[in-house]
């Protein structure tokens, strides 16, 4: 079943004096429960194609769908009632929020999405910082945290709503080997668990390997899939 479908999607960035072409012209195709990871150098387009899936910004040209909607079609409140309900994300410079514990933090999405009861939130949020290892740490605050913990702590913030898709960039980029293979093994399992679709971009040579499905980005083109047999 398709989750993610790209048709031509170009991107082109209008900040600067120079428009910058990031994207030019994706095409493919993400089902569900899939583990996807895109790999590319430095500026090759892997932030803004997450960003694209996330919903956090729309393509210059072609189209892109989730679950058969086009996101261009979407206005600014129905993005972020479909990004609540649908996505998690691990950005790459945690976005933790200063003035919350490391508790609230992983708190906060869920008090988005409004049908989760306080006793069932609280469950969540422990048995996901159990799991990350932060829950001695959950009243701390993000500046008192090291990197590697920040990271850990966006990992259980990006899964406690349950969502059908988790877009990650570069999330073990701060993690030693130990910590990285832990974050990638609570993935698989919720991937098992709970049909989660995982898609992450990384530089990270250790990871590659357990992705199921790796595109490689260069210069804002796709120039490889590769898909591997697991199990
Ligand atoms: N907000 C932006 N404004 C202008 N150019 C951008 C912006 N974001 C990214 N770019 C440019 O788009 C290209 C792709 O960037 P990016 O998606 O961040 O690649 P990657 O994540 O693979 O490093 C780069 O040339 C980068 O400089
Ligand atoms: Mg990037």
């Amino acid at each position: 079943m398709t989750l993610i479908r790209l048709e031509h999607v170009t991107k082109v960035y209008h900040t600067g004096e120079v428009p910058v072409t990031a994207l030019r012209g994706i095409t493919l195709e993400i089902g569900k429960q899939a583990f996807v990871s895109f790999i590319g150098p430095s500026g090759s387009g892997k932030t803004t194609l997450l960003n694209l899936m996330g919903v956090l910004d729309k393509p210059t040209e072609g189209n892109l769908l989730i679950n058969g909607v086009n996101i261009s079609s979407l206005g600014r409140a129905e993005a972020a009632t479909f990004r609540a309900n649908t996505l998690g994300f691990v950005f790459q410079n945690f976005n933790l929020i200063p003035v919350l514990t490391v508790y609230e933090n992983v708190e906060y999405p869920l008090l988005l999405v409004k049908h989760v009861p306080a006793e069932e939130r609280r469950r969540r949020i422990l048995t996901l910082l159990e799991k990350v290892g932060m829950v001695d740490q959950k009243d701390k605050y993000p500046n008192r945290i090291s990197g590697g913990q920040k990271q850990r702590v966006a990992v259980a913030r990006a899964l406690v709503t349950n969502p059908q898709v988790v877009l990650a960039d570069e999330p073990t980029a701060n993690l030693d080997h130990a910590t990285a293979f832990k974050v990638i093994g609570i993935m698989h399992e919720m991937q098992k668990e709970f049909g989660t679709t995982f898609i992450f971009s990384t530089h990270d040579a250790k990871i590659v390997g357990e992705a199921e499905i790796l595109y490689t980005l260069e210069d804002g083109v796709l120039v490889n899939q590769e898909t591997k047999n697991r199990n």
